[in-house]
């Protein structure tokens, strides 16, 4: 990654290809040739005849340092430029037995993962990437509603850096403003899922998207900078948010779901509302009322029977969509 041509156009001002030039120490050409990479990585690099080149809102980078001292007594941190999947990083480090908990975040994915075998888009240096390690002393079952748990948290931590009032959670875990995607999560289990298990808690928040990367987003989606008309400080807000995942996975094989109910119930975005639930084995209608102590979607159908559905076997979609509409 080029974090020298990042670094002067962090601040969001024209340059002209000549001072960059200077300041790198290479030709005009070879300027247009780094600015052109960039954009290939997804930093919207904007170009003005007879101004230079600019990153609108400016950019700045996540800084290893101040995450590895704000987060020292509670877990280990890296923060990588870029890599396939911080995923599938923590699962390297777990399976070589690294202490654990520990949280890698990075820049940008080149094969970022999304939940249901989706992609997830991952531009340069302007979201959040990042998972975090957990080795439970407990089996897979006493885990269950997790994911809702970190839905909670992330919402929270959203709500409390800027975010107040707008925030909601769609079942199981989309984190939402006023409808519209912000962010994601993908857990993944291993180890032996009966017994003592590994998790990674993936988290995936838009920063800035950007207008290259948002083009392959097939749902509505926003990010903060769109929310706040300013580019968050990532890094503070990674610490904020790791620190309250902190808390809530140590507690979680004692406490489970149970305890996080009522938060996420008065996060839940289509509570009362009518939707669509869709399974394998087709789309089921009715009013979604809330969730169970598992983390189980309620469903009331159409024809007034009661359902139960589980996170890993169906997606919800408000009716609004229509049956066309994406998850
Ligand atoms: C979803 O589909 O809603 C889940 C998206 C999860 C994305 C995050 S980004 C950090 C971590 N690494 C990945 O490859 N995926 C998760």
């Amino acid at each position: 990654m080029d974090s020298e041509l990042i670094q002067a156009l962090a601040d969001g001002e024209f340059h002209s290809g000549e001072t960059l030039g200077n300041v790198l120490g290479i030709s005009r050409a070879a300027v247009w040739k780094r600015i052109e990479q960039l954009a290939s990585v997804g930093v919207d690099v904007e170009r003005v005849r007879g101004r230079g080149y600019r990153i609108p809102g400016g950019v700045s980078l996540l800084e290893r340092s101040r995450l590895q001292q704000g987060l020292a007594s509670i877990m280990s941190v890296d923060v990588l430029q870029s890599t396939d999947s911080t995923n599938a990083e923590v699962m390297r480090r777990l399976a070589v037995n690294s202490p654990a908990p520990l949280a890698i975040l990075a820049e940008h994915q080149s094969a970022g993962r999304g939940r249901r075998g989706r992609s997830w888009s991952s531009p340069y240096a302007g979201n959040i990437y990042l998972s975090v390690g957990w080795r439970f002393p407990v089996g897979a079952p006493r885990l269950e509603g997790l994911s809702l748990a970190v839905g909670v948290v992330v919402a929270e931590a959203l709500s409390a850096n800027g975010l107040a009032g707008r925030v909601a959670l769609k079942w199981p875990n989309d984190i939402w403003v006023h409808g519209r995607k912000i962010g994601g999560i993908l857990i993944e289990l291993s180890g032996d899922l009966e017994d003592a298990c590994s998790a990674v808690v993936g988290i995936g928040i838009n920063g800035r998207l950007g207008s290259g990367a948002a083009q392959s987003i097939d749902q509505p989606w926003t990010d903060i900078y769109t929310e706040l008309g300013d580019m968050p400080d990532r890094s503070a807000l990674a610490i904020d948010l790791l620190k309250r995942l902190y808390d809530m996975m140590s507690g979680f094989p004692l406490d489970g779901f149970g305890s996080w109910m009522a938060r996420w119930a008065a996060l839940d975005a289509l509570a009362g509302q009518s939707v669509q639930v869709v399974t394998a084995s087709g789309a089921v209608s009715g009013t979604a009322t809330g969730v169970d102590s598992s983390g189980a979607l309620r469903l009331c159908t159409d024809g007034g029977a009661e359902m139960l559905f589980h996170g890993g076997e169906a997606s919800l979609r408000p009716a609004s969509m229509g049956i066309k509409g994406k998850e």
